[in-house]
Order: C-alpha cells, then structure tokens, then sequence
C-alpha cells in the first residue's frame, strides 16, 4: 500500500494521518534548497531536500542545539528509500562527512546529540571526538521489537552527548525525574527527608541519570504516534532540549523524519528548523506541527518534571490530588493505559 492511501485502523488507534486535504494545504508551507538561498536569517521551518546540500546555503553560527539522529547502520526504508547496512568504516566515514557539514551552523556555546544503536555508537564516539567535547553516552530502554534466535534481543539505543566548548547550557532542574520512593526516609519529627508525601504516593525528584528507562516507544494509542518507521518519543526529545537549551533559543534536526525535534521546540518555546529527505514526513512535520498551535502537552512530562513509565494513574492521583488547573489534568487524560493500568508498548 503506498503511504498516500487510509489504512484502516481500530477506533482507539490514535496515529496522525495525512488527507489529501492536508497534503494540498501544507505542501506551500516547505522550504526548498533553492528558496534557502534567498534567505539571510535562518528560518524556522521545514525544508524538503538532502540534509548536506542544505546546510553549505544556511547561515553560519545559529544553532544553540543540533539533535541528530541519522539512518542506523541497518538495511531499512524510509517511505521506499533504502538505507543500506554498510561495513562500519564506511558508516563512520559518511557520518564524518555529515557532522562535518554542519559544524559551522553550530554556535560556540552549542550542543549536539547523535543518536545511535551498539553498532553505530562506535564510529559516533570517534567520529564526534574528532569534533567535539564528547560528554556523556545516554543509554536509553527500548522496550520494543521481537527477540532474536541466536542473540541478546536488542533494547537499548544510545545517544551521545557533545558540546563545541566548556561553556554550554546544562539545566539539570529542568530534566528531573519523578521516582516512587520504595522506602522512604524519615527526620527524626517524622517529616519526609528529600521527597515528598501525596495523596497518589511517595515521590522523589531525582537528578537524572546516563540511563533512562522512562521512554515509551511511540504506539497507536498514543497521539503522537505516526506511521514514521523510527519516531522518536516526544518525551526523549523534550529530555535534550530542556537540558540543552533556554527559551528562545535555536534547535536544528537535519534528519528530522515525523518532525518530533521541531514539535517539542514548538511545544517547549524554542525556535527550530529541520530538513528532511522525503516530502510525506516533511508534510506529516508540518501538520504535527499544526496540531502542537492547539496542543502544546508532552506525554510523561508534567508538573515541571519527567515521571517514570507506568505512572498514568498515580500521575492522575497526584494532580487531582494537589488540586492543579484544569489543563493539566487535561494532560493526564490525554494516555491510554492498557488493560492492567501500565502504558502498553
Ligand atoms: C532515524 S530517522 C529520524 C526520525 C526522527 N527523529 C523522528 O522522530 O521522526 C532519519 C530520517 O532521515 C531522513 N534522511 C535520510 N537521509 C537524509 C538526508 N540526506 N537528508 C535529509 N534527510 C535524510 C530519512 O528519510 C528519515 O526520515
């Protein structure tokens, strides 16, 4: 079936899709290479062509945060583009080239993220080394994808974390985590010692940490969810752009897919501009972004801080507990929990 025809889903199945309405309404929206040249501030955008040939007509020094999150080393389409498993060295030297390309959009001050599985996180580490500051690897919990035969089922990705100097933007209270206390400490008058005492539970805000198992991998019943064979979670992006950025400032994807990176810039009020390949997921960018005009909530993230999987309820306890505004418990009933109350995967 071609990405241009309505699959049928189930009631319940939540995934954005394009009409031809859409498309029509949204395609003037795109930037192309040429129009870029006309251009002498960086717009804030979506552009539709090749990542490299865009970035040599952009200009230099505006991004505050680059997220990249390229085709892995696997064989795999991307709305009938192969992307085709090469020896790693290979691999490296096309990524090479690619950071390369856009290092000078980077200001002094700026972050990058490069998103990788085991395999590609080895020429990430050399490849950004030779570029950056390497920082920190995050490892992420994957919980998705069938097990293999002969081998560890994959379910971790990593993202690298890199800046161009040692002066950059890191707003550790802007990423906290929101954790169950299991057995809580008490002072010696009985008051809770570092967290916190709620109507849904005991909680702890917590520093957040190279491992995070708090990412769901979009599904249909989420609203973020489209058909991009390798969306990221809204909530992983929000994670990179609080931490790395301030209000205001600019944050670049040059792969940018369904347009997650753009949304919760939108979303966060951060200014974006991304590229992509292939027209269908510059339109569907375009048209997340329409919807975030309407919507600017963040699944996992509410109450200033990133709460763990599996916490819908509580979080629903907690809010209507502590008495929040309508808007926020309107964020709450915005996840489905499955059958047994977890978030399914
Ligand atoms: C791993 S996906 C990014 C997914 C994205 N983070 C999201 O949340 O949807 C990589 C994307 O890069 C696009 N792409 C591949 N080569 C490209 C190039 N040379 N220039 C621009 N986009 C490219 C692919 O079409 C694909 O959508």
């Amino acid at each position: 079936m071609s990405s241009q025809e309505k699959k049928q889903r189930a009631g319940r199945n939540r995934t954005i899709e394009l009409t031809q309405d859409d498309r029509v309404r949204l395609r003037p929206r795109l930037l192309t290479l040429s129009s870029l040249n006309e251009l002498d501030t960086p717009p804030q955008s979506t552009v539709l062509g090749d990542a490299v040939q865009a970035a040599s007509r952009l200009p230099t020094g505006f991004v505050d945060l680059m997220i990249l999150d390229p085709p892995y080393n696997l064989t795999k389409s991307f709305n009938g583009r192969k992307f085709t498993k090469c020896p790693v060295d290979e691999y490296a030297t096309w990524l090479d080239g690619v950071v390369g390309a856009f290092r000078h959009l980077l200001k002094p001050t700026a972050t990058v993220y490069v998103c990788g599985d085991w395999l590609t996180s080895a020429s990430i580490f050399n490849v950004c080394s030779a570029h950056f500051i390497v920082r920190n690897r995050i490892t992420w919990e994957r919980e998705k994808g069938r097990g293999a035969q002969a081998n560890w089922k994959n379910c971790s990705e990593d993202i690298w974390f890199c800046t161009c100097s040692d002066n950059y933007t890191f707003n550790v209270d802007a990423v906290k985590l929101r954790r169950k206390v299991i057995a809580p400490y008490r002072h010696d008058d009985g008051s809770p010692k570092d967290w916190m005492q709620e109507s849904g539970g005991n909680f702890r805000d917590t520093h957040p940490s190279n491992l995070w198992t708090d990412i769901s991998v979009p599904f249909w019943s989420m609203p973020e969810n489209t058909d991009h064979p390798t969306q990221k979670a809204e909530k992983l992006i929000a994670k990179l752009v609080l931490a790395s950025t301030n209000l205001g400032d600019f944050v670049f994807d040059p792969f940018l897919g369904s347009g997650t990176t753009s949304v919760v810039a939108k979303k966060l009020g951060r200014r974006y501009l991304g590229i992509e390949l292939d027209e269908e997921f510059c339109l569907l960018a375009e048209r997340r972004l329409e919807l975030a005009e309407s919507r600017n909530e963040i699944q996992g993230f509410a109450d200033g801080v990133f709460w763990e999987r599996n916490t819908l309820s509580i979080q629903q306890r907690h809010v209507s507990g502590n008495g929040r505004p309508p808007a926020e418990r309107l964020l709450f009933s915005d996840a489905t929990e499955g059958a047994n109350g977890d978030d399914p995967e």
